[in-house]
């Protein structure tokens, strides 16, 4: 059974552990999301406890996907924009464990992330991701616009450069 919900309080501190698990397994098997090897699940621990206090001061939401109650799965919309830009969110951090992936279970976070972006009041919403990794072709899929190429943009975690597509969506 697959469950998508939005992550806050005392159930999003004690899923920090699951989160991170996920992120250090995303980075362990090559996906670039900002991390450099060698990353462990503490280094992806830190980085969720700052993304929780994000959510805490309500600056951006955490989702996360749950097969059989446990959590296999996580997307990020950042909330906080500029004071021109308030219809403008950011998905951040699709991450799926490589254990459950290829089962629609981005495809459920990236639906719910857009439900509650559009209740927060977005209209816009904008990503980047790696050029040419199964997450570009889930973007196309989902019918996002695919804005351009910026060669060189980012490392992969073993130090290798890596292209980014630049992706946006009217919600
Ligand atoms: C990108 C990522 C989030 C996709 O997660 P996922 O849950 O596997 O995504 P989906 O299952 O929705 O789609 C993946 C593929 O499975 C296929 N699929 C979906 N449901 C399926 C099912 N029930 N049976 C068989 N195939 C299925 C999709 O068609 C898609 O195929 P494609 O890659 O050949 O186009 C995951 O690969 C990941 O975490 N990568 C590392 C982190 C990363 O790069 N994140 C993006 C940062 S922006």
């Amino acid at each position: 059974m697959l469950e998508v919900r939005r992550l806050a309080g005392a159930e999003l501190h004690a899923q920090l552990p699951a989160l991170a698990e996920v992120l250090a397994d995303c980075v362990a098997g090559g996906a670039s999301v900002s991390y450099l090897e060698p990353f462990s699940v503490a280094d992806a621990r830190a980085a969720f406890e700052e993304w929780a206090a994000e959510v805490d001061a309500g600056r951006r939401l955490v989702l996360a996907a749950f097969s059989d109650r446990e959590l296999v799965g996580t997307v990020q919309v950042i909330l906080a924009a500029p004071p021109n830009q308030p219809h403008r969110g950011e998905i951040a951090k699709m991450l799926v464990h490589r254990s459950a992936r290829r089962r629609g279970i981005a495809a459920l976070l990236m639906e719910q992330a857009e439900l509650e972006a559009r209740a927060e009041g977005k209209t816009l919403l904008v990503l980047d991701t790696v050029t040419g990794d199964a997450a570009e072709r889930l973007y196309t899929r989902l019918g996002w616009s695919r804005v351009g190429v910026i060669p060189g943009y980012a490392l992969y975690p073993d130090g290798r450069p890596c292209d980014t597509t630049v992706f946006y969506k009217s919600i």
